[in-house]
C-alpha cells in the first residue's frame, strides 16, 4: 500500500565530492548541508515531513557533476541540488537544473560573471573577497602580485578580475603561472625558483584542493616564509590549512565571509552541534558555513510554498534572510546571489585564522562588478584588529 503523502521526506539532491582533488573542501560542505538537514529533521521537519538527502560522489569530475545531476532529476521526486565546489562542475550542472526548471544551491566562492534564475549563489563574489584582498595586500605589501592558479574556468577568470583590481590600485602582476588540478610538490618547482627571481611582494593563488597542500608546503620548504612574503588566497581554508600543517600555512592569508574561530555566540553553539555531529574534525570552513546556512534558507522557504518547484521556491527565495554562524546573510533579489560579510584573516602559528580586518556590515553582491571596484570597497566601513 502506497504510504500516505504526509509521510513522505522531502528528496534532495547532494553533490558533493568525497573523493579526488577537492574531496578535501567538499567533505565539509557535505558535513555543512547534513549538520542543517539534522536540525531541521529534529525539530520536526518541513510539514512533518523530514528532508532526505540523495548522496552521490561525483569524485572532483565535472562531467560526473552533470551525469549525477541528470539522474537526480530524472525521476518525480528530486528537484532541488546542493552542491559543487569547483566553477568548472557548476558550469556543467547549470545547464542540466535550466532545463529541468530545477534548483542548485551553490556554497561556493567563485569568480562571478554569471546569472542563473535556478542558482541560489551563497558562497563570494569577486566584490566581496578579491575586492577586499586586493585593498589589504596593496596597502601592507605593495603592489607587485604573483599569480598562482589551478589550470580551470575559476582561477583563469578569477585572475581576470583579480588584474584589474590591482591595476586600478596602481599596482602590476609581475607573472600569471598555471599548473595542472592534479599537480604534485614537484610541479611547483619552478614556480617556486620564478617567484625568488621576480620577488613580487605577494603571491595570490588560485590553486584549489589537494594542489593548495602542495604549493604551500613547497614554498614553505623552498624557504618561502608567510610572514615575509604571503600567499593571498580566496580557497585556502581551514580544511586545506589542517592537511597542510601549522608550519607550512603560518602568516598566509584567506578572505572569506566566515573563520571557524569567529568570536560570537552564534558561531559558538554551531561549533558545539558541529562537533557533537563530527566530532573534533578540521573540516569546519567558510564553504561549509555557506552549505549550512543554504539548506536552512532552502528549508524556510520550504516551509512557506510547501512545494519544491522552482517558481514559488524562487519567489520566496529572493530577499530571504538568515542569521548564520557568520552573522546575518541575505538573498539579494536583484541576482540570486548573497548578502554576506568580508574579512580578512592571517593563519597564526597554531594553524588557526585570526582576523586582521572586517567589514561593519554585510556586502551586497555585485557579481558583474557593476560599481567601479575600488572605489565602492572604500566606502564600505571596516574594522582593524
Ligand atoms: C571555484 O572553482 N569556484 C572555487
Amino acid at each position: 500500500m502506497a504510504k500516505p503523502t504526509v509521510d513522505r521526506p522531502w528528496t534532495v539532491g547532494v553533490l558533493f565530492s568525497q573523493t579526488g582533488v577537492t574531496a578535501i573542501i567538499e567533505q565539509s560542505q557535505l558535513n555543512g548541508a547534513l549538520l542543517a538537514i539534522d536540525e531541521i529533521n529534529e525539530a520536526g521537519g518541513i510539514e512533518g515531513r523530514p528532508i532526505e538527502p540523495v548522496i552521490l560522489d561525483p569524485r572532483s569530475d565535472p562531467q560526473r557533476y552533470r551525469e549525477l545531476a541528470e539522474e537526480l532529476l530524472a525521476g518525480e521526486d528530486i528537484n532541488v541540488l546542493f552542491g559543487c565546489y569547483m566553477s568548472s562542475s557548476r558550469k556543467e550542472v547549470l545547464p542540466v537544473v535550466e532545463r529541468q526548471n530545477a534548483f542548485l544551491f551553490y556554497p561556493t566562492l567563485y569568480e562571478g560573471f554569471e546569472y542563473s534564475p535556478n542558482v541560489i549563489y551563497g558562497g563570494a563574489a569577486p566584490n566581496q573577497n578579491s575586492l577586499p584582498l586586493a585593498s589589504y595586500l596593496m596597502e601592507n605589501y605593495g603592489g607587485r602580485f604573483y599569480f598562482v592558479g589551478s589550470d580551470y574556468i575559476y582561477p583563469r577568470e578569477s585572475n581576470r578580475v583579480m588584474r584589474n583590481i590591482v591595476r586600478q590600485g596602481g599596482g602590476e602582476v609581475v607573472a600569471e603561472e598555471y599548473v595542472d588540478l592534479q599537480a604534485g610538490p614537484k610541479d611547483f618547482q619552478w614556480i617556486l625558483e620564478d617567484i625568488e627571481r621576480r620577488a613580487p611582494d605577494v603571491i595570490f593563488s588560485t590553486v584549489v584542493g589537494t594542489g593548495t597542500v602542495n604549493f604551500y608546503r613547497a614554498y614553505h620548504e623552498s624557504g618561502g616564509d608567510g610572514r615575509v612574503r604571503p600567499i593571498a588566497s580566496l580557497t585556502t581554508n581551514e580544511a586545506e590549512v589542517a592537511a597542510m600543517g601549522a608550519a607550512a600555512a603560518a602568516g598566509h592569508i584567506t578572505a572569506a565571509p566566515y573563520f571557524r574561530r569567529l568570536d560570537t555566540e552564534a558561531n559558538a553553539s554551531f561549533l558545539r552541534r558541529y562537533h557533537a555531529r563530527f566530532g573534533e574534525t578540521d573540516t569546519v570552513t567558510s564553504c561549509c558555513e555557506a552549505a549550512y546556512f543554504q539548506v536552512h534558507l532552502f528549508a524556510n522557504a520550504l516551509r512557506l510554498t510547501g512545494t519544491t518547484s522552482a517558481d514559488p521556491l524562487r519567489r520566496v527565495l529572493r530577499g530571504a534572510e538568515f542569521e548564520a554562524p557568520q552573522g546575518r546573510v541575505k538573498i539579494d533579489p536583484d541576482n540570486n546571489h548573497t548578502y554576506l560579510q568580508s574579512r580578512i584573516a592571517r593563519v597564526d602559528e597554531e594553524g588557526e585564522y585570526v582576523v586582521e580586518r572586517e567589514a561593519t556590515r554585510p556586502i551586497k553582491p555585485d557579481p558583474y562588478l557593476a560599481v567601479p571596484a575600488l572605489n565602492d570597497w572604500a566606502n564600505v566601513p571596516i574594522r582593524k584588529e
